[in-house]
């Protein structure tokens, strides 16, 4: 593994708290003082044997004034001890969990912002696994830090050097010994460090296996999938091992030879140190003192191994983590963005081209303008890039060429919040919210009454279902609306966008699943709600865009042709073959008196 990118993760690790980096300092300091106590601890018992063994020599006057002068050290060593273990276990723990879920806070909202090309190629398992896993890991690496790491190091890189001071004959065999320990950790590191990368990859993958499957419990179930399903979880599951086990066998050597280490060096020190007390060059005292400096060292020792191995382990999704948290939405405020003001409604596609991926154009120098509360109307075959454009209208996406004008201003000028507030859009897929129907309603306006979203949903034709709901508006909706028929969340959505009462509307196949005289019924509050306010309306069926002021008929990305419904049919063109399949013969689509002709219009393609 390269060193470098385990100090850049881990310096990365540290700068995350950067926001509490007063108490950050203050336990650095307090750990700093914990280091040196298992030092001062062994220096003082050795002094103190020595004043006993020499006391008969030197007297008891003189042997009592140096010890008390010893065990006056000693004890304040010791409460100083105490006073800093006091503050870094109450302190570090708080630290720790604070900033573990401001960092999950962050990530999340992070994510939520991010551009919609990447929410497409992310599966929402994985970022979930990224988001908690981190969390956690964060978690882990602080407190270890605050705990152990930070004073552990203090112990190896100064201390370690210092008992050369007090003999260098024992102080050499630890150096030498902890030093080969060290290069052993390292070789094992780097020679494990990509298939640990391997053993993180088929973690994320099973997240999004699993997201992906509970996610879609009905294909599993419908399909008879589920043997299937498990076999590939299990496929998965096989891969991470085998590609786990390796990682394992070589850490268990280093755990094996640390234990050996720890005994060699014991007994060593122990042997060189009787024979240095043999030829008079140690007393039993020195030994003493190295014998508790070999232990502790040993131990700290131990915790270098674990936070490298634990490190190593966790580079690859800690990576993966800020990976996520440094990626920047292609969509973004420009700077200098100023806010949207109240718009009035008119909309200037020119020249707008955009493309998915490179091989082909979704929309291809799409040119139109609308006037302020004109409805346009935009059809066309299924995939002509209906849907784009109008994803392109609200900044889901920004166009590669061409600009998009609301009342002459460029919309990338203004914030995407001002712009995306003055937008309402009825998906066609109708997305909802795993909570109440009244907080889904109130998505767009959190502040609404109890009446308005009443009010609201009896427009779109859902209160009658709501009420028959156990709970009402209370309701709970499962997932992605999975509780209520197709209908039923349509109208929600079309009831949550009446709400937020924007001044710009599209409604992207808004009533596709109603049947006829629902579809009629809403018809007439969209009527309503359209009046005033600039309205777009993807539809197939055609009944329900007779009385557009423009229709826009798209295929393969262009506008083929334009005009009124009347116009068009006259025309002859796309359109008008598009009218005498749905109305069988363009002469009926002439008599059909609006979306009541119902009867007569067959059902659209996508139904
Ligand atoms: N997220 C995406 N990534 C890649 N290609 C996409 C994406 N969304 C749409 N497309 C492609 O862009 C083209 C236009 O899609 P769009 O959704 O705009 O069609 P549409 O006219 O709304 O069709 P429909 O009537 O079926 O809703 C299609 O060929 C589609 O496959
Ligand atoms: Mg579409």
């Amino acid at each position: 593994m390269r060193a470098s990118l385990f100090v850049s993760i881990y310096g990365r690790v540290l700068g995350l708290l950067r926001p509490v980096r007063r108490l950050a300092v203050v336990l650095t300091l307090a750990n700093l003082a914990l280091a040196a106590v298992p030092f001062l601890d062994p220096i003082l018992f050795g002094k103190a044997i020595d004043l006993l063994t020499h006391a008969a020599a030197r007297g008891a006057e003189a042997t009592f004034h140096d010890g008390v002068r010893v065990f006056a050290l000693w004890a304040a060593v010791g409460v100083g001890g105490i006073g800093a273990r006091i503050l870094v276990s109450l302190h570090a723990d708080r630290l720790a969990h604070r900033q573990r879920l401001d960092v999950t806070a962050k990530f999340f909202e992070h994510v939520l912002q991010l551009h919609l090309a990447y929410h497409r190629s992310a599966h929402s398992g994985r970022l979930l696994k990224i988001m908690l896993q981190g969390g956690d890991q964060l978690f882990g690496l602080w407190l270890g830090m605050f705990r152990e790491h930070l004073s552990t190091l203090v112990a190896l890189l100064v201390l370690l050097p210092l008992t050369v001071l007090l003999n260098w004959q024992m102080a050499l065999i630890m150096i030498v010994l902890i030093t080969g320990s060290g290069l052993l950790t390292a070789y094992v590191t780097r020679r494990t460090f990509s298939a640990q990368g391997e053993v993180e990859a088929y973690r994320s993958a099973m997240a999004e296996r699993a997201g992906d499957a509970i996610g879609n419990v009905v294909l599993v179930q419908s399909f008879v999938r589920l043997s299937a399903e498990m076999r590939l979880m299990r496929d998965v599951i096989e891969r991470l091992l085998s590609a786990q086990f390796p990682v394992l066998n070589w850490w268990a050597v280093v755990s094996v030879l640390q234990g050996a280490v720890a005994t060699i060096t014991v007994i060593t020190i122990f042997a060189m140190g009787a024979w240095l007390n043999l030829k008079g060059q140690a007393t039993v005292g020195e030994i003493v003192t190295f014998m508790g400096f070999a232990t502790h060292l040993l131990g700290r020792i131990d915790q270098v191994v674990g936070f490298v191995n634990g490190l190593f382990m966790e580079a690859h999704s800690l990576r993966e983590f800020f990976e996520v948290l440094d990626t920047r939405s292609a969509v973004a405020d420009h700077p200098g963005a100023r806010p949207m003001e109240p718009i009035r409604g008119r909309v200037e596609f020119d020249r707008v081209s955009f493309s998915y991926d490179p091989q082909r154009r979704a929309l291809d120098a799409v040119s139109f303008a609308v006037e302020p509360g004109q409805s346009v109307a935009l059809v066309g075959e299924t995939g002509a890039g209906k849907s784009t454009a109008m994803a392109l209208l609200h900044r889901q996406d920004d166009p590669q060429e061409g600009v998009i004008r609301i009342d002459g201003i460029d919309i990338r000028e203004v914030t995407i919040d001002s712009l995306r507030a003055q937008i309402g859009v009825v998906f066609q897929e109708s997305l909802l919210f795993y909570r109440s129907i009244a907080d889904n309603l109130r998505v767009g306006r959190p502040d609404a009454t109890d009446a308005e979203l009443e009010e609201a949903a009896r427009l779109a034709r859902a209160h009658d279902f709501i009420r028959r709901q156990p709970r009402a508006y209370q309701t709970q909706i499962g997932e992605r609306g999975s509780n209520l028929s197709g209908g039923e969340r349509q109208r929600l959505a079309i009831a949550r966008v009446l709400l937020k009462n924007p001044p710009l509307l599209i409604l992207d196949e808004a009533t596709s699943a109603l049947d006829a005289e629902t579809e009629a019924q809403v018809q007439q509050a969209l009527g309503n709600l359209k009046r005033g306010r600039t309205t777009f309306i993807i539809a197939h069926r055609l009944a329900t865009i007779r009385d557009a002021d423009l229709i826009l008929v798209f295929q393969n990305g262009r506008i083929i042709e334009r005009g009124g419904f009347q116009e068009l049919v006259r025309q002859g063109g796309y359109f008008a073959r598009l009218v005498a399949t749905q109305f069988q013969n363009p002469a009926a689509a002439e008599t059909v008196s609006g979306p009541g002709g119902e009867p007569m219009s067959l059902p659209s393609d996508d139904m």
